[in-house]
């Protein structure tokens, strides 16, 4: 794993934000996996700003979201898909038919998964995978468990997790879904480079067990120790707790 440590949330996400627009003139149709929370908000605003300097071009791209909660139709505002468009993409140029989402409204959640697999192998897989990580080490919500879904699925979410995503429901975690559906671990795994973004030290010590714990599905994202392309990129607050060794071995 390449761990990259910033000065601040803001750099962290400018500099991740500099990455992806230099990844897209590299290669303008990346198929890219996208997350949703508070990490990457900084993180899409960047993105906007660049894209309004003609200096990142979505035009070619197309985009997986990572999940979405069951029940949510795209038009509801508590949605992941709405608050994808509020956040990037209804202000970038790229075209809605290149951007895929999870149905959270999706009569059969085995269907929907299905559909979505397909698309992505349609796509000819992921090129880059940007991720957060919840306090509990989940990826999308892939739910520390004692066996892990390998392919996209309904989730149970833990109610730790339904707190952490009670700001997009009025901060009543009550009020937030108890199922999503996300991609597995294995779709997240397969995807040929990935991005874990954390900044925050609410997330140092998930940060530590995820990079330099044991492999475990008890915390999810330490499968990302598996992958031999990852970058971590971290603030100094969420990369506070790793060894000084390792801190130093960062650029
Ligand atoms: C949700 C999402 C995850 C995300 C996590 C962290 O649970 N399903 O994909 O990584 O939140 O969110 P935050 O960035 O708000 O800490």
């Amino acid at each position: 794993m390449r761990i990259v440590i910033h000065a601040s949330a803001a750099a962290a996400s400018r500099g991740l934000a500099d990455f992806l627009a230099r990844s897209l003139r590299r290669t303008p149709a990346l198929v890219l996996g996208l997350p949703t929370g508070r990490t990457p908000i900084g993180l899409y605003a960047d993105l906007v700003h660049l894209s309004r300097q003609g200096r990142a071009d979505f035009s070619r791209a197309m985009t997986f979201n990572l999940d979405e909660f069951v029940g949510l139709g795209a038009r509801d505002p508590r949605s992941y898909h709405a608050f994808m468009r509020r956040n990037l993409f209804d202000h970038v140029n790229v075209a809605s038919s290149r951007l895929q989402f999870l149905n959270g409204r999706a009569r059969s959640w085995r269907r929907e998964a299905a559909r979505y697999e397909r698309l992505i192998a349609a796509a000819g897989g992921l090129d880059l995978v940007i991720l957060g990580i919840g306090d509990n080490g989940h990826l999308g919500f892939n739910e520390p468990a004692s066996s892990l879904e390998p392919h996209t699925h309904c989730a149970v979410l833990r109610p730790r997790t339904r707190r952490a995503n009670a700001w997009l429901f009025g901060g009543d975690w009550r009020r937030v879904p108890r199922r999503a559906l996300s991609m597995g671990i294995g779709t997240i795994l397969s995807a040929r480079g990935v991005v874990l973004l954390a900044t925050g030290s609410a997330k140092a010590a998930i940060v530590r067990r995820a990079i330099a714990g044991p492999v475990t599905t008890r915390v999810p994202a330490s499968l990302l120790q598996l992958h031999p392309n990852v970058v971590v990129v971290l603030d100094r607050h969420a990369a506070a707790r790793l060894s000084r060794r390792r801190r130093r071995a960062a650029p």
